[in-house]
Order: structure tokens, then C-alpha cells, then sequence
């Protein structure tokens, strides 16, 4: 085994660039080998998983010709907007930008009436550099220009482009018939180009599904084709954090894990994500810095129990899983979800007996969906007919800050 490098931690933004990025090579040709197939794809994963991190490192590291494009589109809120966005994002790309260039030569099309007919956007790579404004052109429908740009492709180029929040727009959105029009016009969008080499990758720590089937039209996304973005092994995560350790020791040098007390950590998280592993090594190197003494399992009891405080720094990843039920379920599955976790936290795990119990208890009538939704998103799962939390870490949170 070659000798392992330092990695810089990173603790909020996604991890990006070889000094930050601990590369998830299984996932990343799993990826790889869809988009090869010409499949649309969902990503769908829990909340630091990962998930944008896996998706710069594509869009930074595009197959030999393939253009990969990232859009976080997680605050927009109209299919108008979001198509805009996109829009923005090709036109910026210079080999788009060319495709498209000799498509309207193709057709005898000037470029800048072309250009000019489209307002308020930046050309940061067209001789126009300014912004172009037209006095009274007629409103521009993004849609059908994204439609036209994607339709000047050559058939063989490779564009693969990642909406990363996706389910978030469905959300904002809030009108249904509008967010089942905008799942329409992206259903549309696949069909009409499927004779190119187009992927879009959607990506999202909310279900997709989830959300579609609310609005009761699964029917518009069943042609995408689901990943799920799994936690570390035991290898990887015991990697990671050996490569954060040494890290760590470029800021001190005598900062270092011991085999022990990585296995300890390894096998105590049991939901193993890389946001564990990144905060766990960063409040034990504090700890180290502030009393310089040798870091045991007690090191890392303390350090684990003082990361599900209510005060504690990373109180708001945990905040989240709660807050987000709230955008999830209906008036009457909310506190039947809070009061299934807060059963779980306590008794560890829930029997479906008991399950179905609490939901005739709290009047729900599609408790499948509520298990669904828990499941899909992360909370728990299934082990010999009985649900518990996937996260310890998570669970010992829910018990002490909601449960009790
Ligand atoms: N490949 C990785 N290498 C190093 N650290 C990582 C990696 N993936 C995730 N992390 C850690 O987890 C954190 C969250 O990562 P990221 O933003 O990619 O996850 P996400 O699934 O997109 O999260 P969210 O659902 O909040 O958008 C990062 O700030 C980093 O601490
Ligand atoms: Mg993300």
C-alpha cells in the first residue's frame, strides 16, 4: 500500500480538491458507468453524506471530451428561474458556447441577433461583454432556449449536468399543478433530446420520490435511473481518518490516533459518513491542543458525548434531521414521525406492531408513507422486521434533546 497523504479537513463547505477531497472511487465509477449509459440519474441521499462533494469531483474531473456541469439550484422557486439559471450556466461554458455558435452559423443565424435577443444575462466568454439589455423584446422563455442550446449539441458530445438540491425547487415551487408542470417540462426536456449523449443528474438530501409521489405522478420521473450514495466502509472510514490525523499534525506535530483508538471510532459510529469522521477528528485534535494529553477510547467517549449536547457546535446537522420532518409530512404525520423516533431513541428499536399502533393512535391513515419517508431520508432502517436509527450519533441527539 502506497503511503497515505495528508488531508485538510473541511467541515462545512463540501470537500473539494486533493488536499480536502477523500476520493469515494466505488461511487464515483458507479456514476460514471450510468452517465456511459446515456441514463438520467437521481441521487439521492441523507443530509452529509457526501453527496456535492462526489458531485464537484465529477464535474472537476469530466471523462476524456464530456463537458460536466454543477448547478446548486437549492433557493430557486419557479421553473422560469430555474431555467434561467441553467441557461446562464451552458452559455458559460465555452465548448457549449461553440456548439451553439456553429449551430446558428449552420442555419445562417447571426450570433449577436441571436445574443441580443436575450436579456439580462452575462456573457463571460462572448466578445459582448456587457450585459445586454433590449428595451422591449419580448419576455424570453428559458425553457425553449435551453431547449434550442441542447439541440445545437453535436449528437456525440457528452454533457452531463448536475442539479444538486433538486427536490429542494419542487418545495419552493409550493403551487402543485406548477410543480407538476415543471416535472412535466423536465420529462419533456429528456424525451425530446434523447438522441444525445444529455445526462441530468439530480441530486438531493430530500427524497425525490418521496416528494413526487406526494403530488401523486411518479409516472414523470420513472425513467431516471435511482443511485444511492452509501456510507463509508469500515476501510475507507479508517483511511480517512488516518489521512485527517496526519493533517492535523501539520498544524502539530505530535497529534496523532493510534490504531486502537481509530478501530474504537470506526466501530462506534456505526453509520459511517465522512462528516463523522471529519468532526470527530477535529473536536479530538481541540481536545489535544487544549491539554496535550494522549487521546484514549475516553478521548473519544467524551468527545462523541459532547457532540449531541444541545450546545454543541454541530447542534444545527442535528437540528436539521428534526426541522426537516416538518417539510416532509402532513399536520397529523408530523408528531406521529417525532413521537416513532422518540419511541425508537428510547427503546432503541420499534416493532411494526407498535408502529402501526402509534399511527392509529395519531389518526394516519398512509403510515407506509411515513415509514417510507423515514427510511428513504435516513432515519432508520430495517434490521430482522424492526426499525432503528442508522446513526448512533443521531440517535443519543434525538434521545437527549427531543425524546426526554
Ligand atoms: N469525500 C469527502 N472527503 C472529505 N470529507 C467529506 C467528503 N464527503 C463529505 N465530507 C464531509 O462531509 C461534509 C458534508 O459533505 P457534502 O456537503 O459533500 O455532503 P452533502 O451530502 O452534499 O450534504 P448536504 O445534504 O448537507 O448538502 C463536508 O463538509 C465534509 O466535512
Ligand atoms: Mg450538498
Amino acid at each position: 500500500m502506497s503511503a497515505l497523504t495528508p488531508l485538510k479537513s473541511s467541515l462545512g463547505q463540501p470537500a473539494e480538491g486533493e488536499r480536502k477531497y477523500f476520493h469515494r472511487p466505488a461511487v464515483v465509477k458507479k456514476i460514471q458507468r450510468q452517465l456511459n449509459n446515456n441514463e438520467h440519474l437521481l441521487i439521492s441521499a441523507p443530509r452529509r453524506i457526501g453527496k456535492s462533494s462526489i458531485l464537484k469531483y465529477l464535474k472537476n474531473n469530466p471523462a476524456s471530451g464530456a463537458i460536466n456541469l454543477y448547478i446548486a439550484v437549492q433557493s430557486v422557486d419557479s421553473s422560469d428561474e430555474f431555467f434561467k439559471k441553467l441557461f446562464n450556466e451552458l452559455i458559460k461554458n465555452a465548448a457549449v458556447f461553440k456548439s451553439v455558435e456553429q449551430y446558428l452559423q449552420g442555419i445562417k443565424q447571426n450570433l449577436k441577433n441571436y445574443i441580443t435577443r436575450i436579456t439580462d444575462v452575462e456573457f463571460s466568454i462572448t466578445k459582448l461583454s456587457a450585459k445586454v439589455t433590449v428595451g422591449d423584446s419580448e419576455p424570453i422563455d428559458y425553457y425553449q432556449e435551453c431547449l434550442a442550446i441542447f439541440t445545437a449539441l453535436e449528437r456525440h458530445q457528452r454533457i452531463s449536468i448536475f442539479f444538486d438540491e433538486f427536490p429542494d425547487v419542487l418545495t419552493n415551487i409550493r403551487d402543485k399543478n406548477l410543480a407538476i408542470k415543471f416535472l412535466q417540462q423536465h420529462r419533456d426536456l429528456r424525451e425530446a433530446l434523447s438522441d444525445k449523449a444529455l445526462n441530468f443528474v439530480y441530486t438531493g438530501s430530500t427524497g425525490l420520490k418521496n416528494a413526487v409521489k406526494r403530488l401523486d405522478r411518479l409516472d414523470l420521473i420513472n425513467d431516471i435511473y435511482e443511485i444511492k450514495i452509501p456510507p463509508l466502509t469500515t476501510i475507507e472510514a479508517f483511511e480517512l481518518l488516518s489521512r485527517l490525523a496526519l493533517g492535523y499534525a501539520e498544524y502539530n506535530a505530535y497529534f496523532t490516533l493510534t490504531e486502537k483508538t481509530k478501530c474504537y471510532i470506526t466501530e462506534k459510529i456505526s453509520w459511517k459518513l465522512p462528516y463523522y469522521m471529519q468532526i470527530i477528528c477535529s473536536e479530538l485534535f481541540e481536545q489535544y491542543e487544549d491539554d496535550g494529553i494522549e487521546l484514549t477510547e475516553t478521548s473519544v467517549d467524551a468527545v462523541l458525548t459532547a457532540i449531541v449536547r444541545s450546545n454543541s457546535t454541530h447542534a444545527d446537522y442535528f437540528e436539521n434531521w428534526k426541522r426537516r420532518l416538518r417539510s416532509s409530512f402532513l399536520e397529523r404525520e408530523y408528531p406521529f414521525a417525532i413521537e416513532v423516533l422518540n419511541y425508537i431513541a428510547i427503546h432503541e428499536r420499534i416493532t411494526a406492531a407498535v408502529f402501526h399502533d402509534l399511527s392509529v393512535k395519531h389518526q394516519v391513515d398512509d403510515h407506509h408513507y411515513v415509514l417510507d419517508v423515514l427510511i428513504h431520508d435516513g432515519y432508520i432502517s430495517e434490521d430482522r422486521q424492526q426499525y432503528g436509527f442508522n446513526s448512533v450519533l443521531l440517535k443519543e441527539w434525538w434521545y437527549i434533546n427531543v425524546a426526554t
